[in-house]
């Protein structure tokens, strides 16, 4: 099979073919015909952060709810975090969720598993148990506060005993200014060795990671709003207007773009609970400011899709190119909208970039497949492939 159009390859727009076998992209070229995309084929974005919930949570999301809401984004990965209730802390509970997932994912799936004071000692057998069964594990993310935290002994020990990503919500838990909290974090485990940080959401912390082996990630609602907008909780919390304009100019410096999605009722937000969703909104929401020339389009993939595949060992996702599976979200730059919680599909039912402009993806294809069109998703649940 050929599909041809505007295709995002090797940095630039081109006009070509990608010719797809057994969903893997064999050949890319100006002469292959086939197929005709309108709009520009991108490839799909890979979403590394985040809590699709199910379980006792189930009633705020699931793996069906969520990765529906990530696919109609043009998200066709995503990394799941293990603070569930109950949470991924040993291979029981890991082959539970993977059965889970194994039925209902949509968008393909991976699990990262929970390190927590009560499971460093047996750290590296629970994940050889996993490992036995085909999965790929990260170990993420890891709390230095608040529930399943754990203390930075122990973080250095599992560093000691497995040789694996380690993703860290670094918050230092005996700082109360919520900057230093982040610099102090980062800096104390930066003298622990490499990892791999969530949200970032300061320029000091994102600059020392820069100059460091570990990598970065940040998210849209860091970037966009300061703690004077918008009043709502999230961990780390939003910041100064000042804080954020920083780090909106080092975003150069950020390896990845996730969106931690954490869905929670409308009530439950009501009450505090921490974390805004974001699957569905961050492709749509960049995709446009690459139109209205605020960010590049090469920026763009690479945070949201080179880096993601790179860093996390995923190494059949990425760019279009020979090898990688054909996994595309397509865009029409003319279609442009403003988001409406309404539209969106994740069971939170409300989003904090209400009314912001964005451009979802008209079509999307998983392993050369046509699975959402217009609107309309042509697959069942379970389509989505568990890692
Ligand atoms: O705001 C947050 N919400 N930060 C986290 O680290 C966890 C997340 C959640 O699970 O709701
Ligand atoms: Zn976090
Ligand atoms: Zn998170």
């Amino acid at each position: 099979m050929i599909i041809y159009g505007n295709v995002f390859y090797k940095g630039r727009i081109v006009e070509c073919g990608i010719e797809i076998e057994n969903g893997v992209i064999v050949d890319v070229g100006k002469d292959k015909r086939g197929k005709n995309v309108d709009g520009i084929i991108m490839p799909a974005g890979i979403d590394v952060h985040v809590h699709f919930r199910d379980f006792k949570e189930s009633y705020k999301e699931t793996i069906e709810s969520g990765s529906l809401s990530a696919l109609y984004g043009g998200v066709c990965l995503v990394v799941d975090q293990p603070n569930t209730n109950p949470p991924i802390v040993d291979e029981e509970i890991y082959f539970r969720r993977m059965e889970i997932a194994e039925k209902s994912t949509y968008v393909d799936y991976s699990l990262n598993l929970g390190l927590v004071e009560d499971n460093v000692d047996k750290i590296d057998e629970i994940l050889r148990k996993i490992e036995e069964k085909h999965y790929v594990p990260a170990i993420g993310e890891v709390f230095l506060k608040d529930r399943m935290s754990v203390s930075y002994e122990t973080l250095e020990k599992a560093k000691k005993t497995v040789n694996k990503l380690i993703t860290v919500h670094a918050e230092d838990p005996n700082e109360e200014d919520d900057v230093k909290a982040e610099v102090k974090a980062v800096e104390r485990c930066l003298s622990i060795g490499k990892f791999h940080f969530c949200h970032i959401s300061t320029a000091k912390a994102l600059d020392m990671i820069y100059h460091s082996e570990s990598t970065s990630e940040v998210t849209p609602h860091h970037l966009l709003y300061s703690k004077e907008v918008v009043k709502l909780r999230v961990n780390p919390p939003l910041k100064s207007n000042d804080v954020r304009v920083a780090l909106v100019r080092n975003f150069h410096k950020a390896d990845i773009l996730a969106s931690d999605h954490a869905p929670h009722t409308l009530e439950e937000k009501w009450e505090g609970a921490p974390g805004f969703p974001g699957v569905e909104t961050i492709y749509p929401m960049f995709f446009y400011m690459v139109k209205r020339g605020y960010i590049r389009i090469n920026d763009l993939v690479e945070k949201f899709v080179v880096n993601p595949a790179k860093i996390f060992g995923f190494d059949r996702y990425g760019e279009i190119e020979v090898g990688k599976y054909a996994n595309f979200a397509v865009f029409d730059p003319h279609s442009e909208k403003p988001i409406k919680a309404r539209d969106l599909h994740s069971k939170a039912g409300w989003t904090i970039y209400e009314g912001l402009m964005a451009i979802f993806p008209k079509e999307v294809y998983m392993r050369g497949e046509k699975v959402l069109e217009d609107g309309e998703i042509l697959i069942d649940k379970g389509f989505g492939k568990v890692l």
